[in-house]
């Protein structure tokens, strides 16, 4: 199959695929016998700086579940190194030295994904190589969503501190903003130069934000994203987990593709964000635990919703859970390969 006429990259650009595609958020990760193998031997850092290791974890799901579409084996952290920041897993990221000073932010520089994150791109060699016929998402964080684990220095609830932080210091919060934006951008412009045929941007904690403090710190972030990638010529996909009250703002950035978690409606969705946005979700994860006929009974009924919501890429609303069944998901795809045709009902 030419890639291009992929059901993947023909959502993406908007167009109606001969059939739904779908791929899923975390598709290479614990829930995965062979992943759990994978890493008995290394850690979880190690796995991401190696190009060999986190290329067979990328291929994975594509080889047991025959996904539409690779996601690249990485973090979005991974490109905060090359900024001057000490970084751990435990699973979830640390950092050592969190920014909580105008001061902290003027010691980080943009950093140059050539120099500190070459793995990352010899990685999508090696997938583009091995599995040309699947399409390969590359990805970074949102620059909010960094700012919330470098200022809080850790996963938290509600990241108060970094919310706090955009009250108290705000012009060094939107310094740091823009340093992010500036160290994304080069982390997937060069990752459009290694192969990759779509770009994702995770904004994870972007709905715990208000409309007006999203749209003054996060807008011209985001908005610098998009001019600089626009150039890539590449579908970017943009995910506000938990962002259904901003939608309108997100609608102006002009996004090729809009992930929603599974609280949103489909087509409530489409009504904020016009027609051209292909939409991508949003089951919930949750109904992977269902019982069988539940579970399918709601992927059809998701995609019947879709049939008249324009452009759609399955996806759950968020990431998969580890402890999910195999079957579960083997289930899923099966579903939407066969139910979710151009045509409608089979
Ligand atoms: O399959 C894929 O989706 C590709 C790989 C991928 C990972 N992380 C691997 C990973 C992707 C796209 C991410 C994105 C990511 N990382 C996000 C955005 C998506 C989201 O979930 O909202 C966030 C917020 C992170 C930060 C992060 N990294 C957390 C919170 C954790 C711990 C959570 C957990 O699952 O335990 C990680 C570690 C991580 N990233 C793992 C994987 C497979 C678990 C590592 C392990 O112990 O093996």
């Amino acid at each position: 199959m030419n890639l291009a006429n992929s059901p993947f990259l023909a959502a993406c650009r908007g167009e109606k695929p001969e059939r739904t595609p779908i791929w899923i958020m975390r598709q290479a990760g614990r829930y995965l016998p062979e992943y759990r193998k994978l890493r008995e031997k290394v850690d979880f850092l190690t796995l991401t700086k190696t190009p060999e290791l986190a290329a067979e974890a990328t291929m994975q799901p594509i080889r047991r579940f025959g996904m539409d579409a690779a996601i690249l084996f990485s973090d979005i952290m991974t490109p905060l190194e090359g900024m001057g920041i000490e970084l751990e897993f435990a699973p979830g990221p640390i950092i050592s030295r969190p920014i909580r000073r105008a001061e902290d932010v003027e010691k980080l520089h943009v950093a140059d994904p050539e120099e500190s994150i070459p793995f990352v791109m010899e990685a999508i060699r090696i997938v583009r190589r091995e599995i040309p016929e699947t399409p390969l998402i590359g990805f970074a964080g949102a620059p909010w969503t960094l700012f919330c684990y470098l200022v809080q220095g850790s996963g938290s609830k509600n990241f108060a501190r970094a919310r706090a932080f955009l009250m108290s210091e705000e012009r060094a919060a939107s310094s740091l903003l823009d340093i992010l934006a500036r160290t994304v951008a080069s982390s997937l412009e060069a990752q459009a130069r290694a192969g990759a045929q779509a770009l994702m941007i995770f904004d994870s904690w972007a709905g715990l934000l208000d409309e007006g403090s999203y749209r003054r710190f996060c807008l011209p972030a985001l908005s610098l994203l998009r001019s600089r990638l626009q150039k890539s010529g590449l579908p970017l996909i943009y995910f506000p987990y938990g962002g259904a009250h901003f939608l309108a703002a997100v609608a102006e950035l002009g996004f090729d593709v809009v992930g929603l978690d599974w609280r949103s409606s489909l087509s409530r969705a489409r009504a904020v964000l016009g027609p051209k946005p292909a939409l991508q979700g949003n089951l919930d994860p949750a109904a992977l635990f269902a019982p069988r006929k539940e579970l399918i009974r709601r992927a059809k009924a998701l995609l019947d919703e879709a049939r008249d919501a324009g452009p759609h890429i399955f996806n759950l609303g968020h990431g998969i859970e580890r402890d999910t069944e195999i079957a579960a998901v083997e289930a899923l795809v099966e579903t939407v390969h066969s139910y979710g045709t151009a045509g409608g009902h089979s």
